[in-house]
This record gives structure tokens, C-alpha cells and sequence, in this order.
């Protein structure tokens, strides 16, 4: 949620500065704007809407320098417009700064430093910081923003970059809930919001820690405590490709990530799958501790969230320990019942998404135990469990998560199978089998992309025009049923909804009409004939059916408008096919309907805020 970048070295500021955020821009794109230091002080330019917005102003009033802070926004407190877009300077202007996530307090921080004369010239939160900031400047930028954190108390997740017009070598930047990295080159240095923005100039990097300060300089970083006091500052090598954070041909981000999921699908099981068995011991899970879970609790948002619900379903078929699935926003707020007997986990492409962060500290607080199914090495999610299993589909720019997803079902299949073996629920035999099938899934998805794309661009045509979908499923596709009407409504704006194939006849049967269209998933396995009944009665009232079935069902095949079909597999490793051409159909009906696929309107990719 908001892409941050800062640059201090010896190239023209906003060259590198409007690179960094394109790449960012997937965290929001309501406004943009940079700010750079020169003999004349800082100066700032921003524009509302796309970045693009901001680079054709830049065209037009060049503003040079070697030193600068950019923006991208998501907008939280006040319009997306040119006023409340980023940077935000002190009055005096000898302050500008960038901020990610939300001041909580904000309104009591304005309150005061209006009381004092300060006139705020926008309505966000941010702007009370650089106020602030100002206020608490003495000579020492580092001080002042120390100084100024002390006295706001800040409540919420935040990320600050701060630059002074009396600091030519140097900017500022403090990370409390929202994630900060910076990049290390050769005379000149680099601070974002992710390391996607830094892969063009460096691949070293210091991913900040909670509550760290920093201060960047053309020759170096050091990095701070909350105490202000100097820390060993811990430089990684990033193996991430700047291939891998661009489009490689593909007309969008989205398009790449679904075709890369046969390679991502394969990442995930790496060195997980031996012969016959899931290899989980990088966890270096406890097992005496797991095998005394007496219930798993699932939390997270969004796709993951869906995902999540496909692992319920896992974990109670793999080690028959009662498991629930939470969004995390509602875990938080219904007095879950917690205990160092419940296994939490939480599931993120991002881990920095605030409420599932937040769900995550209140059941660690409680005393369970924490793994969490994780995309992006090094965030807070997983920093904060006691074991994570990364999901290795590489970096996932596209706003609506299609990789992601896929990676996170495997993750969890193997998760579930894995403690199962270790609570005994599971047998050999069944771990055998489910191995074997797992090898075969970045091959059948590869499959699925190269034969069904045609079938799924047809249907995609044909009902473009509708308002309304239904995605229908059962038992492990109901979950599929959900991800799938979410990837259509998010990109297409397409109303659609998920259901539980069972629950039709309790009143969503009363929408089936000639134009209607659902989407049935209703691959082999123990729930099929039952979805054929559901597509049968929606058949009856003269409704329109696509179904997602396996190969060579015939049954699918006559009562269908339009069949896709997808590789035979066991059916709890279905959901994985299944969702592929639900993707596909979401976004070949965006595309017609000309949707900016990438970055669906009010939506952003890392969502910081609760
Ligand atoms: C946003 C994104 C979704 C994502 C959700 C959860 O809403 O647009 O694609 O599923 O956040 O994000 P996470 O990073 O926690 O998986």
C-alpha cells in the first residue's frame, strides 16, 4: 500500500526515482510525486492519477538534482488529488517526506500543531510528520525524525522517508509496521518499499527490521535502533532477477504470472518431494510440540484467504485436527479462543498485510504456535512465526494474485500431508500417492495453459456483456468457486459470487434465468455427482452452465454450454487446476471490456492498512 523510493548518489534524482516507482506501482496508483534536493532547496512536483501523470509534468519542468524522495499512492485519509499526494513538506518547506500506512492519531498530532499555527495544506494523515519533523530540527536530521516519532506516540503501521534541504548527503527513513529496504551501489544508495525497485542498480541490500531507523548517505547506510543507537547493519544478496519484476513480453503482469505458475508450482516443491515422502525439515518444526495441536486456526485476506479455506479442508482431511479458516480482519475483533494448544497459521503473498499481521501478534500473544505460508523472504509475517514455508513464486505484481494463490495450495498440501504423517492421520500409502501426484502439477497446468486458453477465450466473449455470474463448487472447490468469482469481480467488475454448490436451492436458484451464467467446478472426485445434480437444476430452469470438469467426462460434456476440461488428478489436488481457467476467463473478459488488468480502480497489491 504506497510505494516508497529515495535516492542519493549521483544520477538525475527523478530518472531514478520514477524507475523505481514504476515498479512500485502496483501498491496504489491514486497519485504520484517526487522530491529533490538542488542548490535551491527541495522542490516537489506531483500529479494525480497514474504515474504517468507525474512523468509528463516532469517532462515539461525538469527538476534536477542527485538527491530525492518519490510517491505512490494508495489513498487512506483525504481524496486522491494533487494536494493530498506525496511528498508533504513542513511549512517552511525546508521538510519533505514520504510515508506509507496510516498515523492513527493523527487527528490529536493536527490538533496540537494547529494550535501552535502550523496550517495544514492537505488532509492526510502524513502531513503532521513533516510538521513535526520541522519542528524537532536542530541540525541532526536523524535526531529530528527520532525526536518527532517520540513525540507523535504513533499509532498504526508506518514507513517514513525524510529529506532536508540543508542535508545535500543524506536522507532519513524509520520502519514501524510498514516495510522498508535499502539498496546498497557504489556511490549512491537507494531506500523502497520493495526490493523491486532496486533491481536495476543493485541487488545488495538491508532489509530494515521493525522499528530500525536508517540513514542514507552517497556513501553509505547505518542503520539505528529504536534508541537511536547505531546497529550492525546485515547486507543480503537478493537472488530475484529484474526479468522476473517485468512483463517478459507478456501484455500484462498478470498474463506472465499465470503462464509462470508451471515453473512457480515446480519452485514451491522443490527439494520438498523425495521419492515417496514431503520433506519439510528446513522448517525445522518441533515435532513433540505439533503433536500436541488440538486445533489449527487459519487467518488471512483476500486470495490468500481462499486458499486458507482449501487448507481447512486439508488439514482436517490429512491429520483430522479440527481447523478453522478466519479472514483475518474478523479473527481479530470475535474473541477467537486461543491457546499454546492451537497451531496458528497465517498465510500471505505479501506478509506484510496489516490485519493478517495483526491477527498473527494477538494468537501469538495467546500462546499458540505460529507458521505462516509466505511469499516474500524476509517480511513481517514470517518474522514473526516460528516456522514459515516460503511459497517460491517469485515476485507478484499483477494486483489480482493468480501465482500466488496456486503456490500457497501446494504449500499447503504439503503442510497438511507433513503434520499429518507426523500426528500419524496420514499413512504411507496416502503420502506415496499424494507425492506422486504433486510432481505431475506444474506439467497438467502447464498442459491446461497451452490447450484450454481458446475454449476460455470464446466463453469469455460470448457473456462479456452480462452483469452477473455464479461460481458454484463443492467440498475443495468450493473455495475455487470463491477465488474464481473474486478474480472476475476485482478485474472485470463483473458482479460475481461464490457458492457452495449444495446451498443454490436455498435461494440463489431463484436468479438462474435464460442469460444467467454459473460456473460450475465439478471435477472427479466425491462431490461430482452432486455438482451434476446442481448443474442439472440450474439446466432445468434454462440457465447457462460452464463447467470445469476432468478430462472425458462425458456427462459434463452434454450438459455443458461450454466444457473446460482439466487433467485428471486426485481430487485434494484439484483446486490447483481448477482455478486456472477460472483466471484465464476473468481476465480474457477484463481485456475485452478493456479493464486496466494490472491495477484494478480502488484496489492495491500490499494492503498496510487495517
Ligand atoms: C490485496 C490484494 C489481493 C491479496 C490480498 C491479501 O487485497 O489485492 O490480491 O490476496 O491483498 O494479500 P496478501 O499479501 O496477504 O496475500
Amino acid at each position: 500500500m504506497c510505494g516508497i523510493v529515495g535516492y542519493v548518489g549521483y544520477r538525475e534524482a527523478t530518472k531514478v526515482l520514477i524507475d523505481g516507482l514504476s515498479r512500485l506501482e502496483y501498491r496504489g496508483y491514486d497519485s504520484a510525486g517526487v522530491a529533490v534536493l538542488n542548490g535551491s532547496g527541495l522542490k516537489v512536483e506531483r500529479a494525480v492519477g497514474r504515474l504517468n501523470n507525474l512523468a509528463i509534468k516532469l517532462k515539461e519542468h525538469p527538476l534536477t538534482g542527485t538527491l530525492g524522495i518519490g510517491h505512490t499512492r494508495w489513498a487512506t485519509h483525504g481524496v486522491p488529488s494533487e494536494r493530498n499526494a506525496h511528498p508533504h513538506s513542513s511549512q517552511d518547506g525546508s521538510v519533505s517526506l514520504i510515508h506509507n500506512g496510516i498515523i492513527e492519531n493523527y487527528r490529536e498530532l493536527k490538533a496540537e500543531l494547529q494550535a501552535k499555527g502550523v496550517e495544514f495544506k492537505s488532509e492526510t494523515d502524513t502531513e503532521c510528520m513533516a510538521h513535526l519533523v520541522a519542528d524537532c530540527y536542530s541540525g541532526d536530521l536523524l535526531k529530528a525524525l527520532h525526536a518527532a516519532l517520540t513525540r507523535a506516540h504513533l499509532r498504526g503501521g508506518n514507513a517514513l522517508v525524510v529529506a532536508h534541504k540543508n542535508h545535500p548527503d543524506q536522507v532519513v527513513c524509520v520502519r514501524r509496521g510498514s516495510p522498508l529496504v535499502i539498496g546498497i551501489g557504489k556511490d549512491e544508495n537507494f531506500v523502497a518499499s520493495d526490493v523491486t525497485a532496486l533491481l536495476p542498480y543493485t541487488r545488495r541490500v538491508i532489509f530494515l527490521g521493525e522499528g530500525e531507523l536508517a540513514s542514507v548517505s552517497r556513501s553509505g547506510a547505518k542503520v539505528y535502533d529504536e534508541n537511536l543507537k547505531e546497529i550492525p547493519a546485515h547486507v543480503e544478496t537478493t537472488d530475484l532477477s529484474i526479468e522476473a519484476a517485468e512483463k517478459g513480453g507478456f501484455e500484462h503482469f498478470m498474463l506472465k504470472e499465470i503462464h509462470e505458475q508451471p515453473t512457480a508450482i515446480e519452485a514451491t516443491l522443490r527439494g520438498r518431494v523425495a521419492d515417496s515422502h514431503i520433506d519439510l525439515r528446513e522448517l525445522n518444526l518441533d515435532p513433540a510440540r505439533l503433536k500436541q495441536v488440538k486445533r489449527i486456526q487459519l487467518i488471512a485476506c483476500g486470495t490468500s484467504l481462499y486458499s486458507a479455506m482449501v487448507g481447512k479442508y486439508l488439514f482436517e482431511h490429512f491429520t483430522r485436527i479440527p481447523t478453522e479458516t478466519s479472514s483475518a480482519s474478523e479473527y481479530r475483533y470475535a474473541e477467537p479462543v486461543i491457546d499454546k494448544d492451537c497451531l496458528v497459521i497465517a498465510v500471505s503473498q505479501s506478509g506484510e498485510t496489516a490485519d493478517t499481521l495483526e491477527a498473527l501478534r494477538l494468537a501469538k500473544a495467546a500462546g499458540a504456535q505460529s507458521i505462516s505460508i509466505c511469499n516474500v523472504m524476509g517480511s513481517s509475517i514470517p518474522r514473526l512465526c516460528d516456522a514459515t514455508l516460503y511459497t517460491r513464486a517469485g515476485p507478484e505484481i499483477g494486483v489480482a494474485s493468480t501465482k500466488a494463490y496456486v503456490t500457497q495450495l501446494v504449500g499447503f498440501i504439503m503442510l497438511a500431508a507433513g503434520l499429518g504423517r507426523i500426528v500419524g492421520a496420514t499413512t504411507e500409502a496416502a503420502e506415496r500417492t499424494l507425492v506422486n501426484g504433486l510432481k505431475q502439477l506444474p506439467e497438467q497446468v502447464k498442459k491446461l495453459l497451452d490447450s484450454d486458453i481458446v475454449g476460455v477465450k470464446r466463453c469469455a466473449k460470448r457473456y462479456q456483456s452480462v452483469f452477473n455470474f455464479m461460481y458454484i463448487g463443492r467440498h475443495f472447490n468450493f473455495p475455487t468457486a470463491l477465488e474464481g468469482a473474486l478474480k472476475l469481480k476485482e478485474i472485470s467488475y463483473i458482479h460475481a459470487e461464490g457458492y457452495a454448490g449444495g446451498e443454490m436451492k436455498h435461494g440463489p436458484l431463484a436468479l438462474v434465468e435464460g442469460t444467467f451464467p454459473t460456473i460450475a467446478i465439478a471435477p472427479k472426485g466425491k462431490t461430482r455427482e452432486k455438482m451434476i445434480s446442481n448443474i442439472q437444476e440450474i439446466k432445468a430452469r434454462k440457465g447457462v452452465v460452464v463447467v470445469v470438469a476432468t478430462e472425458g467426462d462425458q456427462e459434463a460434456r452434454e450438459l455443458a454450454d461450454y466444457l473446460i476440461e482439466i487433467p485428471e488428478c486426485l481430487e485434494e489436488l484439484s483446486p490447483v487446476l481448477a482455478v486456472v481457467p477460472l483466471q484465464l476467463l476473468a481476465y480474457y473478459t477484463a481485456t475485452q471490456l478493456g479493464r486496466d488488468v494490472d491495477k484494478p480502480r480502488n484496489l492495491a497489491k500490499s494492503v498496510t492498512v487495517e
